[in-house]
């Protein structure tokens, strides 16, 4: 096991230091192949932003004091995502066999260089000293995920591009992007422009926590235009991130429904909500035209979203209103159900076929698998009272992400998920039998924005528990050490300084028992912003 180094999160699955340093400086020169010329100049580009030197190019391989990137076939054991370090005091050299994995083995070489207090000045030039060693290195899950909920809060393109690059750092792969919500539609949809001239605003919003009475008393609106989610998702690509977006349906959707109330049950016109919460207008599954307005949605977000797999959501579905809709009784008769249950899984089985015959896969929230869901759709696992279907869906051969809720909602504060919890988490349930463990795709951390209005809050409900993800998403569960883990989080939180990334400090991620009991009802309750 490794231990106490104080190197990199997240671990790697092997690490020998050797004796004596690399030493980068000006004068060091780097090569990569034509074909990965594009992460040559991303390191160029990354040292020169935070290290203010332009490292430049050599056309030889391994030549003295050099980096080195290069695709090699004979390294397809580790994976398209698995890398080799090789660090000398004459070369380093990164090796994979994809161009993701040299993307991997920079990000290691990130957390290696050393910041601020250890940048030794020579002849009044800087030089950065990276330790000899040998790194074979690969991932434990295909999905690395976080999420994050632009709908209670929309936050900006610029701030996005932040989260895309602190999660590459951390060989996160899978980016979220809950982009509809009750409180807020966030994605420019050129065939029903309400979605955003109405649904993406709201007169005001609830601060202060769950049992406030308090409105910030100013409006609150945003959305992306087609062209900025472009943007994003080839600054995505760039970090080999994929951006899996998420239009939240048959619930959650009241935006929506504000801009056009002819897909909801009722018909009635209702206001964006100013409050959080879980709302009864839910797109109504008995009529036609719902399910022409959804397609047309989702063609427009296949076109801009290349991921194979689109989140339609699914969760906390309230049946109220189609238990006394006309049209959800006449789809039912017609449909032959019998519980209200039954048109949820209707409605699932409608948008996931949808997206299949266009050759993409479905993921959901656990509510939508049942006995009849798709092999082929993907379940998310959140809520403890999904276990049931989850594991049945395993049994059946379907493939599950894990987001538990108790260990992995960042938008809960340390009181109620200490960072130790959430870093001894283990996202393969226990009784699960060896033969289903490639059924678990992953792991994904979400974070709910009901209060969390501005980037300084984000920061500090993401990091450091974000890390901690991380490193159950790709280190062995056997090289996982929590004591190695506070001590390599020193360095990457000054990483996260040279980022100006407000995380939660050493002494409050880790609230004493006495305190946490004490303190949880502030689960509740948060700052006024
Ligand atoms: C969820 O937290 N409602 C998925
Ligand atoms: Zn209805």
């Amino acid at each position: 096991m490794i231990q106490y180094d104080n190197l990199m999160i997240p671990i790697p699955v092997n690490l020998n230091l050797k004796d004596g340093k690399f030493v980068l400086s000006k004068n060091t020169k780097i090569h990569s192949a034509e074909s990965v010329a594009n992460l040559k100049h991303y390191f160029i580009s990354y040292f020169s932003e935070n290290f203010g030197v332009t490292i430049k190019s050599s056309k030889e391989y391994l030549i003295e004091n050099s980096i080195n990137f290069k695709l090699d076939d004979t390294l397809t054991k580790l994976g398209p995502e698995g890398y080799e370090l090789i660090i000398t005091d004459e070369h380093i050299d990164v090796r994979s066999s994809g161009e993701a994995g040299i993307f991997y083995g920079i990000q290691t070489i990130k957390q290696l260089l050393p910041r601020d207090g250890d940048i030794s000045v020579l002849n009044r030039e800087f030089t950065w000293e990276i330790p000899c060693l040998i790194i074979e290195d690969f991932p434990r899950f295909t999905w690395r995920g976080f999420m994050f909920d632009v709908g209670r809060h929309f936050h900006s393109i610029d701030v996005i591009k932040r989260v895309l690059d602190l999660i590459s750092l951390l060989k996160m792969n899978v980016f979220h992007w809950h982009l509809t919500e009750d409180q807020g539609w966030r994605i420019e949809i050129k065939k029903y422009p309400q979605l955003t001239e109405i649904g993406s605003r709201r007169k005001d919003s609830k601060i202060g926590g769950w049992t406030s009475k308090k409105y910030r008393g100013q409006p609150h609106e945003g959305f992306y235009t087609q062209e900025q989610v472009k943007e994003i998702v080839q600054y995505a690509k760039e970090r080999f991130i994929t951006i899996v977006p998420e239009i939240e349906m048959p619930g959650h959707s009241s935006a929506a429904i504000a801009s056009y109330p002819e897909v909801s049950c009722k018909e009635e016109k209702i206001e964006v909500p100013i409050k959080f919460g879980i709302f009864s207008d839910v797109f109504c599954p008995g009529k036609e035209i719902t399910f022409e307005f959804l397609i047309n949605i989702l063609d427009e977000v296949l076109d801009l979203f290349p991921s194979e797999i689109i989140h339609i959501g699914g969760d906390e579905v309230p049946k109220k209103n189609w238990k006394s809709c006309s049209d959800c009784k006449g789809r039912m008769e017609e449909e032959g159900l019998e519980k209200h249950n039954e048109l949820h899984s209707y409605f699932t089985e409608r948008i996931s076929d949808y997206l299949k015959s266009n050759g993409r896969r479905t993921i959901g929230w656990n509510e939508i698998l049942d006995e009849k869901t798709d092999v082929d759709v993907i379940g998310q696992y959140w809520a403890p009272t999904g276990k049931k279907q989850v594991l049945k869906h395993i049994r059946k051969g379907g493939e599950i992400v894990v987001s538990n809720f108790f260990r992995y909602y960042l938008d809960y504060n340390y009181f109620v998920t200490p960072l130790r919890k959430t870093y001894n988490f283990e996202p393969i349930p226990r009784k699960l039998k060896k033969e289903n463990h490639e059924q678990i795709k992953g792991v994904e951390a979400p974070i709910w924005t009901e209060w969390v209005p501005n980037t300084a809050r984000l920061d500090w409900q993401v990091f450091p528990r974000l890390a901690a993800v991380a490193e159950t998403a790709w280190s062995l569960k056997q090289n996982k050490n929590y004591k190695s883990f506070i001590f390599r989080l020193e360095k990457f939180n000054q990483i996260l300084d040279s980022m100006n990334v407000n995380y939660a400090s050493s002494d409050e991620v880790n609230p004493k028992c006495l305190k946490r009991f004490i303190n949880l009802r502030r689960a509740l309750k948060w700052p006024e912003v």
